[in-house]
């Protein structure tokens, strides 16, 4: 219910305050805030009213029946470095009008070919085949093979980091990296570098978000050399779009151009706006939305089949009996339209998003005073006033661990629920809901789907390889989307 008045310094895990840390919403205070306080509660820190969240009916009137009535806050003066004016970061109408750029690019005929994620996922198999009896970080690996899709889907290339990668390899990350190393990458157009200084980039970038209207004070030398990288390297292929398009129309073979050759976003996107600015700025909020979120849900996918192998051999049967193996093809070709109806592995992903939903938790301030529909008076179904300026926490994490929404088992991996004829609908938020509602949401589902087939189609025996104080509750990372602090450490090989 509503009403904690937590002062400054008060024993509250703030998420405004909150450091890097591995002690996270999910299992600590946060949770126990809930239990104690109920599903709609408000608190003051540093002064500042938050109201928190996990009632469906209070997340839908934030994010669709009342959407005009909040805004991102300062996720714009967060963000503005890297990623500009584009999707994610702007909000009325310059971010309708993004929507409406960016929206057609993902019609299911774009985001449906699985040919491109192909020599990918074949990188992926050739490093975890190198080193068959060694175990891997497979987070670390998917959070490059997703860097390497995301490139190829929006520029048309690729930074191909996979292929560089050996399978045991642990990748430093830029902020533990010295300065000479720093510099080298800073004075390079090495596409290796580029993957690195868009990675601590965008750690910075989360930090700011963190640290709320004092989100100025992190701007260090290092973020604005690595920005300066990732734009260069962003500019590069936007350059080379516009010369393309201009050629095309000098020699009147603008159509013949654009119907003959394979999807890129970049391509497309130069149809409807020339802006350098505009579109540097959309293809990096696009791949800030895609590339983390998607690597997250397969690392937490194989975390949990790894501890689970009654579901690892179903879905492995599911799979070998629909698509064949290496040596046998199968009965259906893996594509779009198959891989939405293997109906074990839609239920895996499902109950993955349920547990380890990428994005866990997000905020909305309020443009103006206004009320939501629960969590006031004492039984706490009365509205909740929000005045103006104060902002709404929503943590669809919590939400999707409700046992009075999921059942007793909430906090079990249990992908049959999913076949108990349940209809979740603001119950279950992993792509959000309302006019935000994600944009790559089968772009997602079909690469994610791809990857556990060709993966299980390759391989036969999976094994959880962290070390034994590593299990129970996994340590979360929570910044702008939810990974294993740990990483996740399996042995994936055939027998
Ligand atoms: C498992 C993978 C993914 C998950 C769980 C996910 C989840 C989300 C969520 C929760 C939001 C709302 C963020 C907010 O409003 O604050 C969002 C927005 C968005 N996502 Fe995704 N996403 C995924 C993958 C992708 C991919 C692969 C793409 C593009 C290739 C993408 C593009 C976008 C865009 C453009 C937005 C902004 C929409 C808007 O503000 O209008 N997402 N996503």
């Amino acid at each position: 219910m509503f009403g904690i008045d937590g002062s400054a310094g008060c024993d509250f895990d703030c998420p405004v305050i909150r450091k890097r840390s591995n002690e996270t919403i999910s299992d600590g205070k946060y949770k126990w805030y809930h239990n104690e306080y109920g599903t709609t509660f408000g608190a003051k820190v540093l002064g500042e009213m938050i109201t928190n969240t996990i009632d469906p009916e209070n997340i839908k009137a934030v994010l669709a029946t009342q959407f005009n009535d909040f805004d991102l806050g300062n996720r714009y003066e967060a963000f503005y470095p890297l990623f500009g004016d584009g999707i994610f970061t702007l909000d009325h109408q310059g971010w309708s009008r993004s929507r409406g750029l960016l929206r057609p690019q993902f019609s299911r005929q774009q985001v449906s070919d699985v040919t491109k994620l192909e020599p990918h996922v074949q990188n992926l198999i050739a490093c975890l085949s190198r080193t068959p009896t060694e175990s891997v970080d497979i987070q670390q690996l998917f959070y490059k093979m997703t860097m390497d899709t995301a490139t190829e889907f929006l520029f048309g290339e690729s930074v191909n980091s996979l292929q560089l990668t050996s399978a045991a390899e642990d990748i430093p990350e830029i902020n533990r990296m010295s300065k000479e190393q720093i510099t080298a990458v800073a004075s390079s157009d090495g596409k290796q570098g580029v993957a690195y200084a868009f990675n601590y980039s965008q750690e910075v970038v989360a930090f700011r978000v963190m640290l709320q209207s004092w989100y100025w004070l992190m701007n260090p030398k290092k973020f604005r050399q690595s920005n300066a990288i990732v734009h260069r390297f962003v500019d590069y292929y936007i350059d080379k779009a516009l010369d393309h398009l201009r050629q095309s129309v000098e020699t009147k073979k603008h159509d013949e151009v654009v119907l003959s050759e394979r999807y890129v976003f970049l391509d497309a996107l130069v149809e409807e706006t020339q802006n350098p600015k505009i579109l540097r700025d959309q293809l990096l909020n696009i791949l800030l939305a895609g590339r983390d979120s998607t690597a997250v849900l397969l690392s937490w996918i194989f975390y949990l089949l790894a501890r689970h192998p009654r579901v690892f051999e179903k879905l492995r049967t599911e799979i070998i009996d629909t698509f064949g193996d290496v040596n046998s093809p199968g009965k259906k070709p893996i594509n779009f339209e198959t891989l939405k109806h293997a109906t074990y592995l839609r239920h895996v992903l499902n109950e993955v998003l349920r547990l380890y939903p990428s994005v866990p938790q997000n905020f909305r301030v309020a443009n103006k005073d206004t009320t939501l529909p629960r969590g006031g008076g004492a039984d706490g179904k009365s509205p909740v006033l929000v005045r103006k300026g104060e902002k709404v926490f929503y943590t669809v994490f919590l939400m999707h661990r409700r046992k009075d929404l999921f059942g007793d088992d909430a906090e079990v991996f249990r992908p049959e629920r999913w076949a108990e004829g349940n209809t979740w609908m603001w119950e279950y938020l992993p792509f959000n809901g309302g006019p935000r509602i994600c944009l790559g949401q089968q772009y997602a589902l079909t690469e994610a789907g791809y990857a556990v087939v060709r993966l299980l189609q390759e391989f036969d025996t999976l094994e959880n390889k962290d070390l034994p104080e590593k299990e129970g509750v996994p340590s979360k990372r929570a910044w702008l989307t939810m990974s294993n602090a740990n990483g996740v450490r399996v042995r994936l090989y055939k027998k």
